[in-house]
């Protein structure tokens, strides 16, 4: 309803928009939602049954039936699942099959925050506050390098940034929802920040929205 906070962020990968969105939601005390993981389970659930991820059939059949409680988080967030995400997140169907959940958690009342590519432009276009999140490919490989160092999965420096630009080619290239600002987004360069000074400056910019 009206005075209701939907904060939309959004930007490239590992550009730090989960861990901004979690801190937003903590702070005004909102559900958030990372849309990216709805992907990556739409992405998952292609490979375990054996299908071709660039399958659009069995894609769509997918996105129509899956359960999301099947798929604990740490079996979501290795390097190849999300490159995977992004091949099925560039059909139309299986965005389509994934819109109507994402702008039912954004309609809860007193709002949400969810992050992903497109929620400003294509889920909550008339969020208040729209945030996008982005930083240098070698920044953001170097932040992704080290998460993945943290979980075990060992991966050179150069292949990260090499996975990083492609992703966001295929992200930004894409007819449908490409990855870009909203024309009402305000844009946070994180490249020289840390996460402390980005929740800050994203509050800032929360409050003045807020206040419009
Ligand atoms: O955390 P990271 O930025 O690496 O990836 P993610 O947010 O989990 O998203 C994985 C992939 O899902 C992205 O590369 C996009 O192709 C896709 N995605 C999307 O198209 N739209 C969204 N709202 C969220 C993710
Ligand atoms: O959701 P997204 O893929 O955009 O990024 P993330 O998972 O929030 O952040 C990727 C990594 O960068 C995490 O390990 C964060 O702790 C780290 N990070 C950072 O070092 N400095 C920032 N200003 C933001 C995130």
């Amino acid at each position: 309803g009206t005075g209701d906070l939907v904060i939309a962020v959004d930007g490239p990968a590992a550009s730090g928009k989960g861990t901004l969105a979690k801190r937003l939601a903590a702070h005004y005390g909102l559900p958030c939602l990372d849309t990216g993981l709805l992907y990556r389970m739409v992405a998952r659930a292609m490979l375990d049954a054996g299908h071709d991820i660039h399958d659009a059939a069995a894609a769509e059949r997918i996105v129509g039936s899956f359960d999301e409680a099947g798929f604990p988080e740490e079996r979501l967030r290795g390097r190849e699942i999300g490159e995977a995400a992004s091949v099925v997140a560039a059909m139309p169907a299986v965005r389509a099959g994934l819109l109507a959940r994402q702008r039912r958690f954004a309609a809860q009342p007193g709002g949400a925050v969810l992050d992903g590519r497109d929620i400003g432009t294509v889920i909550c276009p008339e969020a208040p506050a729209k945030l996008f999140v982005t930083a240098t490919p070698e920044v953001r490989a170097a932040r992704r390098h080290k998460e993945l160092a943290g979980r075990g999965e060992t991966a050179g420096f150069d292949s990260i940034l090499a996975d990083i630009r492609r992703r966001d080619a295929r992200d930004s290239g894409r007819s449908d929802a490409p990855l870009k600002a909203a024309e009402d987004a305000v844009i946070l360069d994180t490249s020289a920040l840390t996460i402390e000074e980005v929740v800050a400056a994203a509050i800032e910019i929360v409050e003045r929205r807020r206040g419009a």
